[in-house]
């Protein structure tokens, strides 16, 4: 985060407040997140888009507290199910400023969307078009409704594949037609307004040259849709994705490039086509709140493995950060409750589950004098980590706490085992 230094013996503080204090406070493991540094992400997404709307993707890490900065800081939100749009409405985001998202969205969730006056419903599916059409009908709205297509391009963090038909479950084709059949159908109810078209290619994405062939073929279905129904859709959302460091290897773009980057592209596709430009909108989750927040662990035991690595065992792991062994992400991860001078040691830091796919960071070099009872930091762990966190083994999910100007309060308490027990009901 942007705020964390070490102090004069060494400790990392973030926020002003020393990683040893917190871990006194709040226990282990714990996230913290850096307050000041998520607004100021929020608002660099916000300035950098002058001309176009910020969903923050609340995939990524959602709590009442995140949802009031977004709303102060003027963003809006993308929100997936139910549970998301609970927790946006329960902390006072307006739901004009909501768009809900997802592929397979209950008759109760696009009821809850439509009753509350959420601003955008991202239709997924010929199925959801006639369900939404209907639901809308009944509470006698129209809602505006953007379409989601998939554009064939496979994006991967440095390189994109371009792909006839993408083999995956989200949005309606644009090759084979669908999604010119997803518009004729939304644009045949008078309960549904279409604004525009949606399009996510991906996630960790460092490359622009994706959102450049999913943007030309965007606007291609654009003016295919004026061509055939003399209508111009008013908007285009070009989803999120784009990556963060998450070790120093990494180099991401600022939002003002991006941004710049985006509304150049789109511009010049629209003029190609003799379109006027459509208001746009990005959905960016990790590139927010991922780098804002950092997990602490302490240490208990370690064991040396000649000639391999030391294996060293925190009081976390893969229920807080399942990352790792889905993906095979990469982390860094440091000491951060003193400062050391011993020569560097080969580790490996794993959870305590049970499995051994339970690796935290698979290869760092942590100093050699590392002793139980040390903390560890893991950084940039704000996104797809707690909102990820399971239960297994029966461990109670660590809390998040928001740390700002020399003081930390919790946000997402710590479960307890009295909170894993209260659901079984015997
Ligand atoms: N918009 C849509 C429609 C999405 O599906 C997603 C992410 C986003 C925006 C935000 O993407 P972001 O900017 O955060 O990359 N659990 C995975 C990431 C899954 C992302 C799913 N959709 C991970 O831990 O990397």
């Amino acid at each position: 985060s942007q705020t964390a230094t070490r102090d004069e013996n060494g400790v990392l503080t973030v926020g002003g407040v020393p990683v040893t204090r917190l871990a006194e406070e709040f226990g282990t493991p714990a996230y913290f997140l850096d307050e000041d540094d998520f607004r100021a992400r929020c608002r660099a997404w916000r300035e950098a888009f002058t001309d176009a709307d910020v969903y923050y993707a609340g995939k990524a890490f959602l709590s009442r507290a995140v949802v009031r900065w977004l709303h102060e800081e003027g963003l809006n939100l993308d929100v997936c199910t139910g549970g998301e749009l609970a927790t946006a409405l329960a902390a006072g985001m307006p739901p004009e400023r909501i768009a809900m998202h997802g592929n397979n969205k209950s008759l109760a969730e696009l009821e809850r969307a439509v009753e509350a006056g959420v601003g955008r419903i991202v239709l997924d599916s010929f199925q959801e078009i006639a369900r939404l059409a209907h639901v809308a009908r009944r509470f006698g709205r129209r809602q505006p409704v953007q379409l989601r297509v998939t554009v064939g391009v496979e994006a991967h963090t440095h390189e994109f594949i371009a792909t006839a038909h993408e083999d995956q479950k989200f949005g309606l084709p644009l090759a084979g037609d669908q999604a010119a059949e997803g518009v004729r159908r939304i644009l045949g109810h008078d309960s549904l307004e279409l604004t525009g078209l949606h399009s996510h290619i991906g996630s960790q994405i460092f490359d622009t040259s994706g959102f450049e062939v999913a943007a030309h073929r965007v606007v291609g279905l654009l003016a295919r849709i004026r061509d055939e129904h003399g209508v111009e859709l008013p908007e285009i959302d070009l989803g999120g994705g784009l990556g963060i460091a998450y070790t120093p290897d990494d180099d991401p773009a600022a939002p003002h490039d991006i941004a710049k980057s985006l509304e150049q592209i789109v511009g010049r596709e629209c003029e190609a086509a003799g379109l006027s430009v459509p208001r746009l909108s990005v959905e960016p989750g990790r590139a927010i709140v991922g780098p804002t927040a950092f997990t602490l662990y302490e240490v208990g035991t370690l064991k040396p493995l000649e000639g391999l690595r030391t294996y060293v065992s925190v009081d976390g792991g893969m229920s807080d950060n399942i990352r790792t062994a889905l993906y095979d992400a990469r982390y860094s991860i440091a000491l951060a409750s003193r400062e050391s001078t011993a020569p560097p040691m080969l580790s490996r830091v794993v959870g305590k589950h049970c499995e051994s796919g339970d690796i935290v960071v698979r290869d760092a070099f942590l100093p050699a004098d590392l002793a139980p009872g040390d903390l560890l930091a893991v950084p940039a762990t704000g996104a797809y980590c707690r909102s990820m966190a399971s239960n297994y083994n029966h461990v109670p999910r660590p809390p998040v706490v928001a740390v700002r100007a020399g003081a930390a309060r919790v946000v997402v308490r710590r479960e307890t085992e009295e909170d894993l027990l209260r659901l079984d009901v015997g």
